[in-house]
């Protein structure tokens, strides 16, 4: 594998999680493959699990890691072609970018949508002018439409606490006060439709997701009823898609409940996190045995490292 930017990038997504729990199982075996080799992992938003785990990843597998909060540590970048620079941008991505290669061996990068320009969010416009630009391979670390790291982790996630080959997964939207990205659940939607399951999504009018990501899965506007013998409830919320960028529901009627759980087949729940509880969420739910979001965000380490080692391996 020469870049991981989607599950276009992986012939075989069960595979692949399979080599994830090897991993898990030891991880420190590989370590003389990044040897000598150096990480740099770029960040244009906030982030806790993807930060620590991506680094935790490269490190387990022997390579040195530098993080750099672009705009932060660095000099506010300048994405557009012909920009003439008289504004807040100091540096050219065909620099930046150009020069950021010279010290990496890999370089690993977390951009966001605007949420507001959705051609521009759809053509991944910031993640596609990096690539132009750089001269390493490049891990995805989410981007405007895609959160692939997080939905290795959560397939492998499934695989590890699914006692049937063939698990029902539900993906439900869930309330939110902010306008939040289509991206966890486009992926997850995404890998869903690439594995072994069997995956329906449950969302309000008015949410449906791209139909690029979403694919055939069936779509349930009533959520209790996509609960039933469900085996894993996988909560987000995500803005609207069709009238871009928008909150078109207000109410918590689509929040995550013990009366809900209770519906489906002693499903485990699961959230990318960071989660706002008694809003996505219940407290009963989240704290109850059934919730492994713990466990899946530990599990994002070994889902970059199987990555990393993919890379690395160039196979
Ligand atoms: N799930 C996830 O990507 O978390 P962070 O935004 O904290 O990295």
């Amino acid at each position: 594998m020469r870049n991981f930017l989607s599950a276009n990038d992986v012939e075989d997504v069960e595979l692949l999680a399979q080599e994830v729990l090897e991993l898990k199982k030891n991880p420190f075996q590989w370590k003389a493959l990044g040897e000598n080799k150096t990480m740099v992992l770029i960040f244009l938003n906030s982030s806790l699990r993807t930060r620590l785990s991506t680094q935790k990843a490269a490190q387990n597998l022997g390579m040195n890691t530098i993080v750099l909060n672009l705009g932060q540590d660095s000099w506010n970048m300048e994405f557009h072609e012909g920009a003439v620079m008289n504004g807040n941008t100091a540096e050219h991505i065909k620099e930046g970018a150009a020069v950021i290669s010279e010290y990496a061996d890999m370089i690993a990068l977390r951009s966001f949508p605007t949420l507001t320009d959705k051609i521009n969010d759809y053509q991944e416009f910031v993640l596609k002018q990096f690539m132009k630009y750089v001269n390493v391979p490049v891990v995805n670390m989410e981007s405007a439409t895609v959160h692939p790291l997080q939905s290795l982790t959560d397939l492998a996630t499934i695989r590890e606490f699914s006692t049937k080959k063939r698990p029902k997964v539900v993906l439900t939207w869930a309330p939110h006060l902010r306008a939040l990205p289509q991206c966890v659940s486009n992926s997850f939607a995404q890998w869903m439709n690439r594995a072994d399951v069997d995956f329906v999504i449950a969302n309000p009018e008015g949410y449906d997701l791209s139909h690029e990501f979403r694919g055939d899965a069936p779509i349930f506007r009533n959520q209790e009823e996509a609960f039933k013998d469900a085996d894993f409830i996988y909560a987000k919320n995500w803005s609207s898609f069709e009238q871009y960028g928008q909150i078109l529901k207000t109410d918590f009627d689509w929040m995550i409940t013990e009366e809900k759980m209770a519906l489906t087949n002693h499903a485990k729940f699961m959230h990318c996190l960071p989660v706002r509880r008694n809003v996505v969420v219940s407290d009963g739910v989240l704290d109850s045995a059934s919730s492994i979001v713990i466990q899946q965000a530990g599990n994002r380490e070994w889902a970059a490292q199987a990555v990393i080692k993919r890379i690395l391996e160039n196979k």
